[in-house]
Formats: C-alpha cells, structure tokens, sequence
C-alpha cells in the first residue's frame, strides 16, 4: 500500500533521508535503512576533500535550524569506501556537487553501479570555496551540469534546487529539458543569521546559513505545488516535513516521495516509521489504495 516507484526505483514506502543528514557514513545510513526508511540519500560529496566552515557551524531559530557546514566531505575517492559498505536493502542514492560540470560528471563516472541514483546538489547556498547554489540559480549552468552527468551514466538522474531564486519553475523547466529524471525540491531557504547576545556577534563562524525545518515548510510546499503544475517531471519533497500530516500535504501538491531531514534531529530515526504508520491509518481512514492516488491532488 504504501510502495512507491520514483524514476523506475521501487520504494518500500515513500519516506527517505535528505542529504547531508547522518550520511556521511555507511554505518548510520545502514541504521536509517534498518530503521524503516524507503530509501537514503547520502551526505552530498565532491571531487576533493572539504574541510568546510569551522564551528560554530549551525544554530538553532524559531522553527528549524541554520546550517553553515560548508559541504564538509572527505571527497569522491574516500567516499567510495563508504558506499562500497552500503547494505542495499534500500534504494540509496548519492548527493554529488562541483563547481563546474565537468567535476559533477567525473565524480559520476566514478561511482557508476554504486548507488540506485544520483542527486545533483546545485543548490547549497553556503558551500566553501565557492561551489554551491551559483550553480543551481542559473539555469544554464544547472543544465550543462545535466547534460554532462547524463552522458556518463545510465543511472537515473535528479537536481536538487534551490528555493532562493526569483522563479524555481524557470530552472526545473531548464531541469526537464536538459533531460533530468526528477527532481528533488527543495534545498535549505536563506541565508539567514543569529547574533549571540553577550558578544554582540553573529553566532556561525561563516556568519550566515540556509534556514531548514518547519519554518520553511510553506515554502517548500509552494514550491512543490508550482513546479507540478508546469513541469512534467517526478518530484521529491524536502522542507520542513515532521509528520505524517506534512507528509501528506506534500504528496497532494504534486511530490511522488518525501524526504526528511531536520526531523531526524528532533525525532530520530523512528521518524520514517512513525511517519509511514500515520500515512497508512490516513490512507485507510480516507478508503485510499496507493500512494500514487494522493500525488498531485491538490491540483484537481
Ligand atoms: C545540517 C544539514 C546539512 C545538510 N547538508 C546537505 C547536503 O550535504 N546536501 C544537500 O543537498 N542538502 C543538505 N542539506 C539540506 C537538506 O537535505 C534539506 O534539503 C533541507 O534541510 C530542508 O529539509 P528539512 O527541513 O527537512 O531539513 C542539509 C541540511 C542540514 C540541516
């Protein structure tokens, strides 16, 4: 009942782990697959190594949390390791940036076979050294990217945007022609800041950070409903999703799946269970069969 099928990969359900959520590791994305989830995304990972932005490195606000972790990761090489060790119960999919498009497809060429799918990171708005969301807000760059990643592997392929843009539907359109398999909306919202009270400072080392949580949920929601109404392309939620209730809303507006991030901070793992149970009871008490029948509905 709640299988879903996004770009040809079956799902047991429709819940999975965002990037950059205790992924960085094989062992805690094989505890996330353990723990109920119908597929992980792994913590986005580039060409070389990353130290990213020294700590502080995120902060609580009023709803959700800002990260300025600078897309820390030990590189493609060492990451291989990682995915190497994944049990493969679950679909998994890799979160890859670059700079430019010829690092995204050389880090493509380089994991072929090793994950079910491959997510294209355009869209971190605070990457150190200068990768990131310059990419995602142009949508020529996001389909050279495209273009070049889909050349080399005969994995399915989804972009992950960025909400930070004056029209997201500009760049999934971009997205879709430039032949993307899905999509996956969206990244975190901002920057925003905090300044710390004694020290009359702001609180993150880099100063300012994308903005996730419940508090951007209506943004993400928004953002879902716009691109399903004009782009033909299969869409993974992401925002601000805690519950089965948010859950739902997001397959009404057009995603076919729901990832989840910064619940996992506030709930732990059992939150794909406990968000998968609630939808069951939801689909019973409504009398509906498949997930499929909800996505979108909110359009009709
Ligand atoms: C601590 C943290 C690290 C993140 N790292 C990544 C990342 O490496 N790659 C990526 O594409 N998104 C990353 N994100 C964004 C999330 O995957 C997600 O798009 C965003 O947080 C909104 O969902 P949420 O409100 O459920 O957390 C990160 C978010 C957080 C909070």
């Amino acid at each position: 009942m709640l299988e879903v099928e996004f770009c040809n990969i079956k799902m047991k359900n429709p819940t999975i782990l965002a990037a950059g959520i205790m992924g960085s590791t094989a062992a805690s994305l094989n505890w996330v697959a353990r723990s109920g989830a119908g597929a992980v995304v792994t913590k986005s990972f580039g060409m070389e190594a990353n130290p990213g932005y020294p700590n502080p490195t995120t902060v609580e606000v009023t709803g959700g949390f800002i990260n300025a972790i600078g897309l820390s990761n030990p590189g493609v090489e060492s990451f291989k390791g990682e995915l190497e060790k994944l049990d493969r119960t679950i679909p998994a999919v890799a979160s890859i940036y670059g700079a430019e498009p010829r690092e995204f497809k050389d880090i493509a060429v380089q994991i072929e076979g090793m994950t079910d799918m491959i997510e294209l990171n355009v869209s971190c708005p605070h990457a150190a050294g200068g990768c990131g969301s310059s990419v995602g807000q142009d949508p020529q760059i996001t389909s050279q990217v495209i273009k070049a990643v889909k050349k080399v592997t005969n994995l399915p392929v989804i972009v992950k945007l960025t909400p930070n843009v004056t029209d997201i539907v500009e760049i999934a359109e971009a997205g879709r022609n430039a032949g993307c398999d899905g999509l996956t909306l969206i990244n975190t919202v901002g920057p925003g800041m905090r300044i710390d009270l004694e020290t009359a400072q702001p609180i993150l080392h880099n100063k300012f950070g994308g903005l996730s949580g419940p508090a951007i949920k209506p943004i993400a929601l928004r953002c879902v409903y716009e691109v399903y109404e004009s782009v033909d392309v299969p869409i993974m939620g992401v925002g601000g999703i805690m519950d089965y209730k948010d859950a739902i809303e997001f397959l009404f507006a057009g995603s076919s799946c729901v990832q989840i991030g910064t619940a996992v901070y506030y709930k732990g793992f059992d939150v794909f269970r406990d968000i998968c149970v609630g939808i069951e009871r939801y689909m019973n008490r409504k009398g509906i069969e498949s997930i499929s029948e909800m996505v979108g509905k909110a359009h009709k």
